[in-house]
């Protein structure tokens, strides 16, 4: 099938509209994506019509947004091929789906002097939550670093297992050298020896289909937002064995089945992660969000944003000076880099005054700035409703800040 990409940009507002006088161009996708119609008419349809808390009523409107809720849940179940519904637990995003495993299968599963396996590009979201149970386990946490091309070093990963090995938290996509790690590789070894894997799909599913059935993954992550849905609403995937022996990470309301006043028991998967009333306008958002992902031309649409990244990758790589850090073959459709010694927030500021977003700074990923050896980088990050003209304006805006800067 065709892709049209001004038949899908016709589906974002937030696309047309000027800033200092110029047409917006959209390039911080990997930070969130802009929404559509589809998405933010299921947030209203929700609030003019369904409002109502979930679960806890018998009338008409709690059961009706009570069925949306779960319908949706059983459509993510089907979009990311999860063998059970109640596998999928609804959270505020990626970085609450790690806190979560981070801070419950600790507490079931690592002791004193156990190991933990991540890697150097992770953004901080999968790298502090690591970081910090290590600290109050007394655990160790490895970390695989990457060659110069900005992929892991699987000879190092390798070398790093022991029986003391807990789990590896990897992520699927970089967020800033756009590396796609070879996750499923990385499961498959790791189970050799009963390891589980947590993939971040933080900068994955926005781009690919992933299947959870096929990868193996005993925990998967990632965000809405950064997928055409709302802010504040995101998943947790995890292997019942897993989640069913796991401690609850927030208690409250709804996670629980009985209440006495010196113990309580825990309501079944998934609600026992699940606690307090949920984002039920964020899940409408998603679920509108996934439908609009599976009206795209799946194949057509990924292979047009290759071509965006490899039409940005030769005209940027063609300025003198510009530095792109993360070469990798396999690389989701963003592209960081530096030009010269000019400081990154000095570039963009010059960058958005042309209307153009790119992001600058460290993108959550510290220690990857310091393992670089940089203060920071440029990012521009495409999605599916970006264009070649678009990147020929950023092109023309990296060469104006040259001539003022450089
Ligand atoms: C790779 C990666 N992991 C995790 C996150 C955190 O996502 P969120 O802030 O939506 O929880 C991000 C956000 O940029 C990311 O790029």
């Amino acid at each position: 099938m065709e892709f049209d990409v001004n038949k899908i940009r016709v589906e974002f507002p937030a696309l047309h509209q000027e800033i200092y006088r110029r047409p917006l161009v959209y390039f911080d996708n990997a930070a969130t994506t802009q929404k559509p119609w589809q998405v933010i008419n299921a947030i209203s349809n929700y609030y003019e019509k369904d409002n109502c808390n979930i679960h806890r009523g018998v009338h008409y409107l709690s059961v009706t947004a009570t069925e949306a809720y779960e319908e949706a849940r059983r459509e993510i179940r089907q979009y990311i091929n999860a063998a059970n519904t109640h596998e999928i637990i609804f959270t505020r995003g990626t970085t609450e789906a790690i806190n979560l495993v981070a801070s419950s299968f600790s507490k079931k599963y690592l002791g004193k002097g156990d190991e933990l396996i991540t890697t150097i590009m992770e953004h901080h979201s999968n790298f502090v939550p690591w970081q910090q149970v290590c600290i109050e386990k007394e655990a160790t946490l490895r970390i695989v670093p990457l060659n110069d091309a900005g992929e892991l070093d699987m000879e190092a990963f390798r070398g790093m297992f022991n029986e003391k090995t807990k789990l590896v938290a990897v992520t699927h996509a970089s967020n800033v050298l756009g590396t796609i790690n070879p996750v499923k590789e990385i499961i498959e070894f790791a189970h050799r020896t009963g390891v589980p894997v947590l993939v971040d799909g933080a900068q994955s599913v926005p781009h690919m289909t992933v299947d959870m059935q096929d990868l193996d993954a005993d925990f998967y992550a990632f965000s809405g937002h950064k997928m055409y849905a709302p802010m504040g609403i995101g998943i947790l995937y995890g292997k019942e064995k897993y989640l069913e022996e796991m401690p609850p990470y927030h208690f409250g309301g709804e996670m629980i089945r009985d209440v006495f006043t010196d113990h309580t028991t825990f309501n079944d998967l998934p609600f026992k992660f699940e606690a307090g009333t949920p984002n039920v306008e964020g899940v409408m958002g998603l679920a509108a969000a996934i439908k609009f992902m599976q009206a795209l031309p799946v194949e057509a649409m990924s292979a047009y944003e290759n071509s965006l990244l490899a039409y940005a990758t030769e005209k940027l790589e063609s300025i003198p000076g510009l530095k792109i850090f993360g070469t990798s073959p396999n690389k989701a459709s963003l592209v960081s880099f530096l030009l010269k010694d000019i400081h990154p927030f000095d570039a963009g500021t010059i960058i958005d005054k042309l209307g153009i977003a790119v992001r600058t700074g460290h993108h959550c990923a510290m220690p990857l700035m310091d393992y670089l050896g940089v203060p920071g980088l440029i990012r521009a990050s495409f999605a599916v409703y970006n264009t070649k003209e678009e990147v020929d304006k950023l092109y023309e805006a990296i060469q104006k800040v040259k001539q003022m800067l450089g």
